[in-house]
């Protein structure tokens, strides 16, 4: 898959507007609560390298992977003091490349991997990748993904979105052509049935800066699994945590959530 716009291009299209600044915004403090200073982020789909270079600022360790070679030598142009100092380490290859390597055993293992932006959306095969996490992480780690929501409301103007109605309801997915390949969006069973056996979908968050310390904890769909879908109707982007068990050795343990009985 290959994004309409790569390296400086692409900085200036995510940079251009405020609720996309103000998404990443809120995407970066929240993956700061999961990993701790010290710790390792593994950037997945890391693009130009935005969210390396503030992690790696922030004092953590990150690895990196995208599978675009354009803008992976961008962020090694962008972000070389930091690769040289040891703070960034960026892979490199083909997605397949990627799936097959075997752990590097001088690589960190990383407390939380991220993908920002939907790099989760232009997968094909989650439980494949889903594996491939596990092998990256340490136990009780964290996998925090923005996504597109497929129950946002904004894209009810739009002909596509009508089109994919019944296939989405039956299906939890709706796939349309992108730039360069399918763009996915899938239900929030779907992504938790897909994480499976490795992880569990935890907590949902609504794409944007939280109004309150409520907000902030996540929707709490333990409360009302079948309407609180609702409060992903008006943002474009969902942010979902995954942990890798064991859940409890990550602070406090959330109840169980019956994902399966989301719209
Ligand atoms: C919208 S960009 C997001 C980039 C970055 N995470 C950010 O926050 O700006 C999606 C990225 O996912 C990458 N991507 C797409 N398919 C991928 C794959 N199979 N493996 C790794 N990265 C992939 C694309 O090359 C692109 O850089």
């Amino acid at each position: 898959m290959r994004p309409a716009h790569v390296g400086a291009q692409y900085v200036r299209a995510i940079q251009q507007h405020d609720s996309d600044r103000e998404a990443r915004g809120a995407f970066q403090s929240l993956a700061l609560r999961h990993v701790p200073p010290g710790g390792t982020i593994f950037d997945f789909g890391a693009g130009a390298g935005i969210d390396a270079r503030f992690f790696a600022e922030q004092g953590r360790c990150v690895r990196t992977y995208d599978n675009d070679p354009r803008m992976r030598s961008y962020l090694a142009e962008t972000c070389r003091d930091l690769i040289e100092a040891g703070r960034i380490l960026p892979e490199t290859g083909e997605y397949a490349e990627f799936l097959a390597r075997n752990a590097d055993p001088r690589a960190p293992q990383a407390d939380l991997v991220i993908a920002n932006f939907a790099p989760l959306d232009l997968i094909d095969d989650l439980p494949v990748l889903f594996a491939k996490i596990h092998a990256l992480t340490l136990p009780g780690a964290g996998v925090l993904a923005s996504v597109l929501s497929p129950y946002f409301l904004g894209d009810l103007a739009l002909g596509w979105r009508w089109r994919g109605m019944m296939g989405q309801w039956r299906t939890g997915r709706l796939s349309v052509p992108g730039a360069g390949g399918n763009i996915i969006r899938r239900c929030l069973r779907v992504f938790a049935a897909e994480c499976a056996p490795s992880f569990t979908l935890q907590r949902v968050f609504r794409g944007r800066p939280p109004r309150d310390a409520l907000e902030a904890a996540g929707i709490d769909f333990a409360l009302s699994p079948r309407t609180a879908w609702l409060h992903l109707t008006r943002c474009r982007f969902m942010f979902l945590l995954f942990r890798r068990e064991p859940a409890e050795q990550h602070g406090r343990a959330h109840r169980a959530v019956p994902f399966s009985a989301v719209a």
